[in-house]
């Protein structure tokens, strides 16, 4: 069992009026991984800084297995760390930097001998026992660092950007090995990144940070589907969604967004939620994988048409992503086929108004 409650926690630095991480409130469930993301800066290392005890915390309570830890020494917390530079002892060879955490808590060797040879197996480094970390490839080394906290079998993992370092198809497998690794040893764990890839493909759920507060928490696809704000949207989803800047407009009984040099009908089922923006400023955002091609769509509805004209195609192998503009607005498609569509001339695109969002301009929330 290890649970980890933060109740309205909250970090100020000297000298920094701002604070670092306002307000934050979550539980973490037993056996839960939770993935905190947002930009740099966001307040995301102090997080896992104050869960681990190596940074004090201001004001609230964290609890591990409903134990309150503010004063409790990171010692004697229970968690093990892996932090994105490593942190290996250069001077010692892989096995004395596994073994250190347990050995200074004086463990027996034979327990420690077990333990690192355990871990080893888990992540397949049995034959690096004896080198020392300047002989270790990135990759190895951050095999290391995880193989480090598994032998100490804290309650919980704590992993800062673990993978930064790694170059991008060595981060693709590793991160497969993280969600092999939280399967088998059934461990909480928190996982910080900036990349959102990272964090949509490992969390059950994720925390979703910006300017020290928490934005949203949810599964990974509700995220994804139901981003509570603008930043949100534009943060999760790659392309990012596009965000069109224009009007909700009646015609008849019907409603129509219009950012003045193009014209889309809306969903009806939006019309009740959209009706108070009649004649208003509004954002629309419909991601790229949302708009579709004229010639191959099936969204037969003649009124969701756009006609732009084609800056930029970029193949990237099953799909294109394709710029287009029209008088007013830019925006990005996934296309998987193109075939009409030329760069430099106009071409025509279909966008699936049953999936766009609408947010505020004041408050950039999204309209529900
Ligand atoms: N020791 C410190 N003293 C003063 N301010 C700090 C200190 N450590 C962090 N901060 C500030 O707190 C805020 C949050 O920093 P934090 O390191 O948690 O961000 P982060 O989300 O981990 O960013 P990154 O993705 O760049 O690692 C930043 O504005 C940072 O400048
Ligand atoms: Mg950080």
């Amino acid at each position: 069992m290890a649970k980890v409650i933060l109740e309205k926690i909250e970090k100020r630095f000297i000298n920094n009026p701002k604070a670092a991480v306002a307000e934050l409130s979550l539980e973490i469930k037993d056996k839960e991984f939770i993935v905190f993301v947002g930009p740099s800066g966001c307040g995301k290392s102090t997080t896992l800084r104050m869960i681990a005890g190596l940074e004090e915390i201001t004001s609230g309570k964290i609890y591990i297995d409903d134990k309150v830890v503010n004063n409790v020494a990171p010692k004697d917390r229970d968690v093990a760390m892996v932090f994105q530079n490593y942190a290996l002892y250069p001077h010692m060879t892989v096995y004395e930097n596994m073994a250190f955490g347990i050995k200074i808590r004086k463990y027996p060797k034979e327990e420690i001998r077990r333990r690192v040879m355990e871990a080893s197996e888990i992540l397949g480094i049995q034959e690096l026992l004896e080198r020392r970390p300047k002989q270790l490839s990135g990759g190895q080394r951050q095999r290391v660092a995880v193989g480090r906290a598994i032998v100490r079998k804290p309650k919980v993992f704590l992993f800062d950007e673990p993978l930064s370092n790694l170059d991008a198809k060595l981060r693709g497998s590793t991160r497969t090995e993280i969600i092999k690794l939280h399967n088998r040893l059934q461990a909480t764990m928190i996982y910080v990144t900036h990349d959102q890839v990272e964090a949509m493909t490992m969390g059950d759920r994720i925390v979703v940070m910006k300017d020290g507060f928490v934005q949203q928490i949810g599964a990974p696809v509700d995220i994804y589907e139901k981003p509570i704000n603008k930043f949100v949207a534009g943060f999760i989803g790659t392309p990012p969604m596009n965000f069109i800047n224009g009007k909700i407009e009646k015609k008849n009984s019907d409603l129509f967004f219009s950012d003045g040099s193009f014209t889309v009908k809306l969903h009806s089922d939006m019309y009740k939620k959209i009706a108070p923006y009649e004649g208003k400023n509004i954002i629309l955002g419909i991601r790229p994988e949302n708009i579709e091609e004229k010639r191959t769509s099936r969204l037969a509805d003649p009124d969701w048409k756009v006609s732009a004209m084609v800056d930029v195609i970029e193949p990237i192998g099953a799909l294109a992503y394709v710029y287009l503009a029209t008088g007013h607005s830019a925006f990005v498609a996934a296309l998987d086929s193109h075939e009409q569509l030329k760069i430099s001339t106009k071409g025509e695109v279909v966008f699936n108004m049953e999936r766009v969002h609408f947010f505020d301009c004041q408050t950039e929330k999204t309209v529900d």
